[in-house]
């Protein structure tokens, strides 16, 4: 998908394709089709980022919150959007033993507990082993810090969306 493509979509088309690549949050592509035309697909990017970067910390938190836990109820159910179901695929959190599961289950109880919103992390980066280690990790952090940390797992999710979104498209062209 070249950036012509993305400038001259209208704003229902926009807000379908880049609805979805921060989790659950497609106001954010809604306020930034109306920043167009961007330069290129960094630039779109930038502007989704710079967004989030804009809100208060109430808005941040609210992006967090629109997160389903890894390895989660949702999960479970099958009721995840498509992205966040085959990223979970991929490090294997469809494959926990009943252990792992209870494990994971309750550290995200306690990060939720601590915090008030949902452990995030970019699961495609990462693997089962290393999704409890960082929660369990993480749990530790400072809450200003950890709120830095976890929008910065936001961005990288939607980075690799973004990327998935334009490489789709050139597999087609
Ligand atoms: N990492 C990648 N996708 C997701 C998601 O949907 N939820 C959480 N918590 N982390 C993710």
């Amino acid at each position: 998908m070249d950036i012509e493509k993305v400038n001259s979509m209208d704003f229902g088309e926009f807000v379908d394709v880049f609805g979805n690549v921060i989790e659950r949050c497609p106001l954010i592509a809604a306020a930034v089709w109306s920043q167009r035309p961007f330069s290129d697909l960094e630039d779109l990017e930038k502007h989704l980022f710079a967004f989030i970067d804009a809100l208060p910390q109430s808005g941040q938190e609210g992006i967090l919150r629109c997160h389903p836990d890894l390895a989660g109820r949702e999960l479970q159910r099958g009721t995840l959007s498509a992205e966040s179901q085959r990223e979970q695929r991929g490090a294997g959190l469809t494959s926990l033993d009943a252990d792992e599961r209870l494990r994971l289950a309750e550290l995200n109880a306690q990060y939720r507990a601590r915090f008030g919103f949902p452990f995030v992390l970019a699961a495609r980066l990462s693997d089962r082993a290393a999704v409890q280690r960082e929660l369990a990790a993480r749990l530790h952090c400072p809450p200003a810090q950890e709120l830095r940390t976890a929008l910065g797992e936001v961005k990288k999710i939607g980075h690799l969306r973004l990327a998935d979104l334009l490489g789709a498209d050139q597999a087609r062209a």
